[in-house]
């Protein structure tokens, strides 16, 4: 999604305006372009494709000044392109923008009534427009407070004006803006990320907000003007030296440190000297709780599907899971008792942020579980459990995922234990074992090769299939999803008991299909259902867990084995192959891992 950096300093800032906006390069885009006050005026550098197009640009233009905004642009309106690319400007204000101006088509009309000519398809410059019109008769506090009035749905902006090198305006509804404060210069960016090589020292605009930024002072304000104070968070400076490393990808990497993230989370949860879960900040009495309402997006939503299996298997309560997209605009009846979990790893979805603000509105019980802890979604839920996966960069998401299963499924023990549905024995067994999958998680990643192998025969594929039951059914739609997401290949997860409801007719000769069957209660009639697509043509690619005294079939194509571990903590080992698998098939077709294309690390607008 739309990334937005901007500095004011004494100092030249082209350069480091370049640096922040590789920053957000994870979150994808499609064209970037800086603007500058050159003695007072409006000079731009606009590209379609990456920053280092723009960094040659840069170069060619010998673009300079000492203050400036820039972007990185996610195509909403308007193709890709150098016109449609931000910021816009108009001959006084030049404009970045994060978001979705719903009127735009309304206040073009307006404008161009008024003399205004457009440039370019984009919503955004309809902002540049209107801040040049509201100018002709108020001061700079006064236009924003009334153009801010008349935008509808969702922005962070970043706006710099023709003679006026002394200042530079941020203003937030629905994308988030962080503040950043450095020594005689000061800084907007779209996370903190972006800002984290400048400063340490951040505040966050909340939802109406404005800030007046100059080099020596920050005035923050509200919708109607007052001013405001805001609260100063200095940063963990745990992210700012993530890098590939030695790794060509940062998924590969990524994939790869699972084994130390899944420690790195358990050494916050579990007590290991006496065997127990520790959630030291629970704000409810956890036996008050009744049922539980899980709420995410993509990969996220999976982890909330795979709780859902967890929660009703160890626990009393009743448990539903949305996506975040649907759930903010159904009729939702909300409980008094329900806990409403929220999953994000960016903790800026703008979806599940939605979700998370209809839940805080109906004065329900909120808990976000995210990665980014200085996320709005963690800043703005009652409870947050993070998931201390470090930086996840590659847009599909991976060491997250299971991140967030884990955290999600300590949560489930801990609530069954609390609520008395497991006895201390089983509570500790099961703490036990969850102490054991790093290593399980470790032996998984080992099984390369054979995925290495069979990741050509999904690349070249028209379509897949991914299919399993129970705990492994929001697994198969995960591993579906990186599929497609990463090689570009039509996959689709599936429950194996409904192949033949429908999709059975999908399956021809030499179709690849993932069958995940780890020997739990399903596994016959998951094998049962894999004979039935082996029987249609289908190419089988077996995933389970060991067993040396069994001969499935012969009429298998490969064969996985992940580990022996306790059913419930299977889903965590399958996964790993799924994850490689469209790892390689994104690898054999020469395709943009990190960055696959129409797709965003931050999903910020709706
Ligand atoms: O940051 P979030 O976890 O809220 O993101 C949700 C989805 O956009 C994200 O999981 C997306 O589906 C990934 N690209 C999947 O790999």
């Amino acid at each position: 999604m739309c990334g937005i950096v901007g500095i004011i300093s004494s100092k030249e800032v082209t350069g480091r305006i370049l640096n922040s906006l590789k920053k957000l390069e994870y979150r994808g885009y499609d064209s970037a372009g800086i603007a500058t006050l050159v003695e007072g005026n409006i000079n731009e550098v606009k590209c379609e494709g990456r920053v280092e197009v723009l960094e040659k640009d840069i170069t060619k233009f010998n673009l300079k000044g000492d203050i400036g905004i820039g972007h990185v642009r996610w195509a909403t309106h308007g193709k890709p392109s150098k016109i449609n690319a931000h910021p816009h400007s108009s001959e006084h204000v030049s404009v970045v923008h994060n978001g979705i101006i719903e009127n735009s088509t309304i206040l073009k009309k307006f404008l161009e009534k008024k003399g205004y000519e457009f440039k370019s398809q984009t919503d955004t410059e309809v902002i540049a427009h209107l801040v040049t019109e509201y100018l002709k008769k108020n001061s700079i506090k006064d236009t924003i407070i009334k153009v801010l009035k008349r935008l509808h749905g969702s922005f962070a902006l970043g706006i710099i004006f023709k003679g006026q090198s002394n200042l530079m305006v941020g203003a937030k509804r629905g994308s988030p803006l962080a503040v950043g404060y450095g020594p005689n210069e000061n800084y907007i960016g779209s996370d903190s990320y972006a800002l984290k090589s400048m400063t340490n020292k951040i505040s966050y605009l909340d939802d109406g907000e404005f800030c007046i930024i100059k080099k020596d002072q920050i005035e923050f304000f509200g919708t109607e003007g007052t001013k405001i104070n805001k609260k100063v968070m200095n940063l963990s400076k745990d992210a700012i030296d993530y890098d590939k490393g030695d790794y060509k990808y940062f998924m590969e990497k990524e994939i790869d440190e699972q084994p130390s993230t899944i420690t790195a989370c358990i050494n916050e949860y579990i007590d290991k000297h006496n065997k127990q879960i520790n959630i030291y900040n629970f704000p409810w009495k956890i036996s008050s709780i009744e049922s539980v309402m899980l709420i995410g997006c993509g990969t996220a939503f999976h982890s909330c599907l795979m709780a859902k299996y967890w929660m009703e298997q160890n626990t009393n309560l009743d448990v539903s899971v949305d996506i975040a997209s649907e759930f903010r605009y159904r009729k939702v009846k909300f409980k008094k008792n329900c806990l409403y979990i929220v999953v994000s790893q960016s903790g800026e979805t703008a979806d599940t942020h939605a979700a998370l603000d209809l839940c805080k509105r109906n004065k329900m019980k909120t808990c976000a579980v995210v990665n980014v802890i200085e996320s709005s979604i963690a800043r703005d839920a009652d409870l947050v459990l993070p998931i201390y996966c470090g930086q996840e960069v590659g847009v599909a998401s991976t060491k997250a995922f299971i991140g967030q299963m884990l955290v999600l499924y300590i949560l489930s023990t801990k609530i069954s234990f609390d609520q008395k549905c497991i006895s201390r024995k089983e509570y500790q067994a099961k703490v036990d074992n969850l102490l054991k999958l790093s290593n399980a998680a470790k032996k998984t990643l080992k099984l390369d090769q054979k995925i290495f192998n069979v990741g050509k025969t999904f690349a070249d594929a028209k379509g897949s299939m991914f299919l399993g039951r129970g705990y492994s059914f929001p697994i198969a739609l995960e591993g579906a999803l990186k599929l497609k997401e990463l090689a570009y290949v039509h996959a689709e997860g599936y429950p194996a008991g409904e192949m033949k409801h429908g999709p059975l007719a999908l399956i021809e000769e030499g179709m690849p299909v993932v069958v995940l069957a780890p020997r739990d209660e399903h596994y016959k009639k998951t094998i049962s259902n894999m004979q039935e697509v082996i029987a249609r043509g289908a190419k089988v690619l077996l995933i389970t867990n060991n067993n040396k005294d069994e001969v499935i079939s012969e009429n298998i194509w490969e064969k996985i084995e992940v580990d022996q571990l306790d059913d419930e903590l299977i889903p965590f080992l399958m996964t790993i192959p799924l994850q490689k698998l469209a790892f390689y098939s994104a690898l054999e077709k020469g395709y943009d891992i990190d960055k696959p294309r129409n797709l965003a690390k931050s999903v910020t607008v709706e």
